[in-house]
């Protein structure tokens, strides 16, 4: 099975992300955006923010969206202004996701992402991470939620792995305690 993290990052979040993930089998894919980003932090959060919260799509230099020998996308994001950032707009828009396992990695500074989750929350499953590149820890919580994946393509967080009894109560994928996964494993 063919897997892809393709992301973006402006200050090293998504890059700690991606070799995290690169270790684990994924091919990586980072997109870089056309708009200059702002240095001076006062500036690059105003902008920013106002761009992710209008939804801009930020034009894209050198693009490949050709995702057709991979089964698995997991698209990674910063989060500006509670929202998606402007060049994974973009990404969300050119992308032909049909057909795909989809999951999303947000990286933020406090942890959450609320906007950002309504938004996709029908595409794929989504973990949030707080600032993976200063705390390393987190990069293990990326270990549960993509090892322990029912091939219903659901996060499954009970740890119940094909073949077996799902032993806890909160298994999103529907799966309950004492009964068979549903992905029918
Ligand atoms: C323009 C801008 C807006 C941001 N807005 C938020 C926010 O709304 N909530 C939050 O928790 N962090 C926010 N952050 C912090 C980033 O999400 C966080 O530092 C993230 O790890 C950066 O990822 P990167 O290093 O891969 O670019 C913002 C950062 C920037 C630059």
């Amino acid at each position: 099975m063919k897997k892809l993290f393709i992301y973006y990052s402006l200050t090293g979040s998504g890059d700690a992300v991606a070799d995290y993930l690169r270790d684990k089998g994924y091919d990586i894919r980072k997109v870089i955006s056309k708009h200059k980003y702002p240095k001076n932090f006062g500036l690059l959060m105003f902008s920013g923010g106002f761009r992710a919260g209008i939804n801009i799509k930020d034009k894209l230099i050198d693009f490949n969206n050709d995702i057709s020998n991979y089964d698995e996308i997991v698209i990674g994001s910063p989060i500006w202004f509670d929202r998606v950032s402007p060049p994974i707009n973009t990404v969300l828009e050119e992308l032909d996701l049909s057909g795909k396992k989809v999951s999303f990695i947000f990286y933020s500074g406090g942890g959450e992402a609320n906007k950002a989750s309504e938004k996709v929350k029908d595409i794929g499953d989504i973990i949030i991470l707080k600032e993976p590149k200063k705390y390393k820890d987190e990069l293990k919580k990326l270990e549960v939620f993509m090892e322990k994946k029912c091939s219903c393509k659901k996060t499954c967080k009970c740890g119940c792995q094909e073949g077996k009894k799902c032993t806890c109560k909160d298994c999103k994928c529907g799966c309950h305690e004492g009964k068979k996964c549903k992905c029918g494993k």
